[in-house]
């Protein structure tokens, strides 16, 4: 429905949210910002210690619902179980973020024949969130509430010279884009919205162990001279699952600092 005014146009009150990755990084600063704007949140990974004390930690700053649930995205089982779980406790799901993702680097000839390292990395990156995508946007399609999905691509997914050796990662992002427009024309029926966010270099664990000088000589290269944080991407996702963006579909967003442009 598209807005009238700008009353509680970047409001997501009473929404449900799943998120994967939502324990750490870029997830725990979409988790945060959708917290803010009022969202109700299941944060969906693998490790349980830390899903817990992100969801205790929302929990104790907001007064939303908050909820861990064990999930791997790599494995469908656990998917549909997870996604069973937090549609049972949380009756409906309007909001899907498809973050979790790990960064796979090496050449592809210097991997063994079973390509093990370049098979995991499309089965995390790119086929984690299409299975997502498969038992939420049936739910979506079956409460016909409409509803809206985000999948966390990378800048890397249309430039390999950002991230070197990272092929398997750029290939597994640039999967996102297209499958980004295409879930978004087979979903518009049904009032879901698909769109991706494309990130820059955002400081998060993906950044564990570097040295601030090393970050600061990468940061040269990007054109505003600094890494992006984890809550802007939250902001930029606030955005695309509120009123105010009912009129954007199949469309990949950067916020990279311009990062992109520069040769
Ligand atoms: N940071 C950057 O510079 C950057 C730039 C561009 C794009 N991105 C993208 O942003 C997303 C988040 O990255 P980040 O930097 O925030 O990473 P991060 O700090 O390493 O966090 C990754 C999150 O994903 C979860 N996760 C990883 N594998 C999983 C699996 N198989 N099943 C379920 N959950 C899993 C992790 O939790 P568990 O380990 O507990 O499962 C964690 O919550 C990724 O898609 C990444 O490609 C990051």
């Amino acid at each position: 429905m598209y807005i009238t005014t700008m009353e509680n146009a970047f409001s997501l009150a009473g929404k449900n949210a799943i998120i994967t990755g939502g324990s750490k990084g870029i997830g725990f600063g979409i988790a945060t910002a959708f917290a803010q704007q009022g969202a109700n949140i299941a944060i969906m990974a693998r490790d349980e210690a830390s899903g817990k004390k992100a969801a205790e930690e929302l929990s104790s700053k907001y007064p939303g619902t908050y909820r861990y649930y064990k999930c791997d995205i790599a494995d469908m089982k656990s998917c549909k179980a997870a996604a069973e779980s937090a549609i049972a406790d949380f009756k409906y799901i309007d909001i899907l973020v498809n973050n979790a993702g790990i960064a796979i680097t090496g050449n592809l000839l210097d991997m063994d024949e079973d390509i093990k390292p370049w098979l995991d990395c499309i089965n995390v990156d790119l086929n984690g969130a299409v299975r997502m995508s498969y038992f939420i946007g049936r739910h979506m399609k079956e409460t016909m509430r409409g509803g809206r999905i985000v999948n966390i691509s990378s800048n890397a997914s249309e430039s390999p010279s950002k991230t070197v050796n990272m092929t398997a990662y750029c290939a597994a992002k640039a999967g996102i884009n297209l499958f980004t427009k295409g879930f978004a024309l087979e979903m518009a029926p049904y009032n879901v919205r698909v769109n991706a966010i494309a990130p820059g270099f955002t400081f998060s664990n993906f950044m564990a162990g570097m040295s601030e000088e090393a970050a600061d000589m990468m940061a040269q290269g990007i054109p505003v001279k600094r890494f992006g944080r984890p809550l802007e991407v939250g902001a930029l996702a606030v955005y695309l699952c509120s009123p105010a963006s009912d009129n954007i579909t199949g469309e990949v967003v950067f916020i990279d600092g311009g990062h992109s442009l520069a040769i």
